[in-house]
């Protein structure tokens, strides 16, 4: 039986993935924060997961405005960096688990959440900037990658509630697979952020450090968090942390925080969140 082993929520900026391939992360404004992905580096490298389930939002990469799937998995065999402007980051193309994808795909139909299938697929920041925070600058990536996006570019994005129940079909769907790999889920975006408009470079690292507590704790009154509260409290690109509910419904009723750290500035004008976490 293959097995949901932990999960990592985590923010996706852009400059992070920059600071890797330009050799800054030890250079005085990066290297307190890379100091402190080590500990979830050890722990992702020690857990030696054999897939990696990577749930993000596409930035108008992969998908544009005419074509928005609410979810899409991807069933390929290989994803390769998008191309967002400055080419393609030069780091690994992911490669994929198309027989679990497809299983998985198979299972989360059948149990009411009506995917769209991807095929095709490239991955943009919000899939290899969390890949880079967690294992660095790796020639090929140390595991196979299936990537699952959810859109929260246009309005109206699912629900905290629907992702966390997503996370939650997930992981019935990989305790039904007949194989035994052991997986990872990230959960990607976040934390709270502005990017545009009046209330740019927005951070309210209150409402940031409740859905990181509550996240562990009580999944089901961090799900209730609704797209008003996001968008007043976390500012208009804050609604990614529903990535984060993916991630934690994956990891069944009770979860363990292995690890956590929060910082403000250095990589943005955004918050930047990780959390590590475990099933109980
Ligand atoms: C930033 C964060 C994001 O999630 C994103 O998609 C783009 C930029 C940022 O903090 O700069
Ligand atoms: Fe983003």
């Amino acid at each position: 039986m293959a097995e949901i082993v932990g999960g990592i929520g985590t923010s996706h900026i852009p400059g992070i993935g920059a600071a890797v391939d330009k050799g800054k992360t030890q250079e005085p404004i990066w290297k307190n924060l890379f100091d402190h992905y080590e500990p979830a580096r050890e722990w992702l490298a020690e857990l030696a997961p054999d897939v990696a389930i990577v749930v993000f939002n596409d930035h108008a990469s992969a998908f544009s405005m005419q074509l928005i799937p609410t979810f899409a998995i991807g069933v390929a065999d290989t994803f390769l960096p998008a191309d967002e402007g400055y080419g393609r980051r030069k780091v690994p193309a992911a490669q994929g688990a198309p027989e679990l994808a497809w299983h998985l795909t198979e299972r989360l139909i059948l149990d009411g959440f009506d995917m769209t299938i991807a095929n095709e697929m490239d991955i943009d920041h919000g899939c290899t900037v969390p890949l880079s925070i967690g294992c660095d600058q790796p020639d090929e990536w140390p595991f196979a990658i299936i990537p699952l996006c959810v859109n929260v570019i246009q309005y109206p994005p699912p629900t905290g509630a629907r992702c966390l129940a997503l996370g939650q079909a997930l992981q019935r769907a990989v305790a039904s697979w007949e194989g035994d790999e052991r997986i990872v889920v990230f959960g990607t975006g976040g934390m709270s952020h502005q990017l545009q408009g009046e209330r740019a470079g927005l951070v309210n690292a209150d409402f940031d450090t409740a859905f990181l507590d509550g996240l562990t704790a009580d999944p089901d009154g961090v799900a209730a968090i609704d797209h008003v509260e996001y968008l007043r409290d976390a500012g208009s690109e804050g609604i990614e942390l529903v990535m984060w509910m993916v991630m934690r419904g994956a990891l069944g009723d009770n979860a363990t925080e292995r690890y956590r750290h929060y910082q403000v500035a250095a990589a943005s004008n955004t918050a930047a969140g990780l959390i590590v976490l475990e099933p109980a």
